[in-house]
């Protein structure tokens, strides 16, 4: 069978992507998925950071396009979740081969032969590779904070990758706060969706344990049993099809 591709990405930065992308990566990974998450985010790639793995000699997807490396070589796999594959950005917008949607079709299309799940996390907005990735991807999440310019930027974000031919698109609301939400200084969850224009995945807390480990190159899931814990693996959980209750914050 083959996998599924899965594109994360934002209209505003700062929004959670890399968060989100490792973290439910991780999460597919607990329920026996072979994962390969690629870094999108070119020049600024971090995921290597917060998955721990920034010492490894890493081959971008770049030089998979371009034939310097095979998927096998590139895709470094990590030193603990030993079915959670890591690709990373190219350092540079020098190479155009990198960023053409029919090249990066060609590469997913190789890729979901090898992988369950492939996500990708991108850079905000909508530069570089990341509308060539959600046009070619099988879904997108828009990760955004319930904030009204946030949600704002996801929606104009999620417009282009449906015009790119992203047929599914759904939202993911990160730090979410209760009592903010309560006293009326953010917009409900209800309310995000509206302004978004999107079906909702699933809502992430604030927890400072996710730039804590993120911090310390530890895997959020390995070392948290707190709350954004809980709205990781539901989301993998919906995203593998199961019906799964909304997080009660
Ligand atoms: N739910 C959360 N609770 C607390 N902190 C969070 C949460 N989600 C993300 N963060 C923190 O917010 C910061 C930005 O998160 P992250 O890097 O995942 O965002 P991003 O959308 O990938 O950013 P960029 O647009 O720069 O790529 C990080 O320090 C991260 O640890
Ligand atoms: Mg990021």
């Amino acid at each position: 069978m083959l996998g599924q591709v899965i594109t994360i990405a934002s209209g505003k930065g700062g929004t959670g992507k890399t968060s989100t992308a490792a973290n439910i990566a991780v999460a597919l990974c607990a329920y026996g998925e072979k994962v390969l998450l690629i870094d999108a985010d070119i020049g600024l790639r971090c995921l290597d950071i917060v998955l721990g793995m920034s010492s490894y000699v890493l081959f971008s997807y770049g030089d998979v396009i371009c034939g310097r490396a095979t998927l096998k070589q590139a895709a470094v796999t990590h030193p603990i979740v030993k079915n959670l594959y890591l690709l990373t950005a190219p350092a540079s917008f020098d190479e155009k081969e990198a960023f053409s949607q029919k090249n990066i079709n060609a590469f997913l299309r190789y890729a979901r032969r090898h992988f369950s799940y492939i996500i990708i996390d991108c850079a905000a907005g909508l530069g570089g590779a990341n509308v060539a990735f959600g046009g070619s991807s099988d879904k997108c999440i828009i990760v955004s904070t319930p904030d009204e310019t946030a949600l704002r930027g996801g929606q104009i974000m999620a417009d282009k990758l449906f015009e790119a031919g992203c047929e599914e698109i759904k939202l993911v609301v990160n730090r979410v706060k209760k009592g903010t939400i309560e006293k009326g200084h953010s917009p409900d969850i209800d309310k995000a969706m509206d302004t978004a224009g999107l079906g909702l995945l699933g809502i992430v807390p604030e927890d400072k344990d996710i730039p804590r480990c993120a911090n310390a190159q530890k895997i959020l899931l390995l070392y948290s049993d707190g709350k954004a814990v809980k709205a990781y693996n539901n989301i993998a959980k919906r995203l593998m099809g199961e019906k799964v209750r909304l997080l009660h914050i």
